[in-house]
């Protein structure tokens, strides 16, 4: 029972994910089942869209609650809110958007705070304790490899955190461009395998290198992994990369892509309710539906 069909009525709030393909989404089944537990009359359904302005149009004027945006819509959509997260607007892309009951369309990045709070809670040794602290990022040195929408995520969210960032990039212009901008130092990607001017750093992989059909590659040398405290993949299929096999095998501290991907789950489900995401239920139905 997917969509919890024995609660709509004229009260019920309608969320959805909007994205082209769509169909494969999980977040339905995620939200859904959620609601359900929580007794939230609510529903979260798929939607095919191919104009995102033209759904917008729409959406704003009609009784919706909220939605999530996935690909190939998530820098698109930005044109069509009223308000955005300034860090969202900083990254050029969202993936969480609350209509207010005026019609007010507030959008926010949820993909760097579930990166970045896991890394954090990674760094902590637990999950969540101490949030009250200082960021245990504040000071580190962050090096991000990829500077697309992942790379800029965690750059900017590792900026935001009080880290000194460092990009490294297959084509070094886009690394340049980003680092510039998060005030950081760029480099190719080869070069990280000769960078340690410290010990301690922290590694985030945002390229596609270790990504499935590809599981033997890796886009650093494990002799390299040696000078990093903390390592985190943002590839989840395969869940453990190579990447983060070695890293493991060096001593460090990983964090996995599918930690990111639930956590940016959690953010939604508060913005979207004001209420804390049932985190054991969505942990229990990603690996269940894995
Ligand atoms: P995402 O939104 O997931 O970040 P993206 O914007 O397509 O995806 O970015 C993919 C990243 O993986 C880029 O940093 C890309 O490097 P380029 O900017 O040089 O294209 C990187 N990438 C993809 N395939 C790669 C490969 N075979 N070797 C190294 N980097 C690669």
């Amino acid at each position: 029972d997917l969509y919890n069909f024995r609660l709509i009525n004229p009260d019920t709030k309608v969320y959805g994910i909007i994205g082209k393909p769509v169909g494969h989404s999980k977040s339905p089944l995620l939200f859904n089942e959620s609601f359900k537990k929580v007794g939230l009359n609510s529903v979260y359904l798929h939607f095919l869209v191919d104009d995102v302005e033209k759904f917008f149009n729409t959406y704003s004027s009609i009784d919706f609650a909220g939605c999530s945006c996935t690909i190939p819509h998530k820098e698109a959509a930005l044109k069509c809110m009223n308000e955005i997260d300034p860090i969202a607007k900083k990254i050029g892309a969202i993936n969480n958007i609350v209509r207010r009951p005026d019609g007010t369309l507030t959008a926010y990045n949820t993909d760097y705070i579930g990166a970045i709070s896991a890394i954090e809670d990674g760094l902590r040794g637990s999950n969540g304790a101490n949030p009250g602290a200082g960021s245990p990022l504040a000071g580190k040195l962050f090096v991000v490899l990829g500077a697309g929408g992942a790379g800029k995520s965690l750059a900017y969210g590792a900026k935001e955190k009080g880290a000194r960032v460092v990009v490294a990039n297959r084509t070094f212009e886009r690394a340049k461009e980003l680092a510039d901008k998060v005030g950081g130092k760029a480099m190719h990607l080869h070069e990280v395998n000769d960078f340690h001017p410290e010990e301690g750093m922290i590694l985030a992989n945002t390229t596609s290198v270790g990504m499935k059909p590809n599981i033997d590659a890796t886009p650093i040398s494990k002799e390299a992994l040696k000078h990093y405290t903390l390592v985190f993949d943002a590839i989840y299929t395969p869940k453990d990369t190579r990447l983060l096999r070695e890293a493991r095998e060096c001593g460090a501290i990983i964090v996995y892509g599918t930690e990111m991907l639930i956590r940016q789950g959690f953010e939604q489900y508060k913005n979207f309710t004001g209420l804390p995401a049932p985190e054991e239920l969505f942990r229990e139905l990603m690996s269940r539906h894995a």
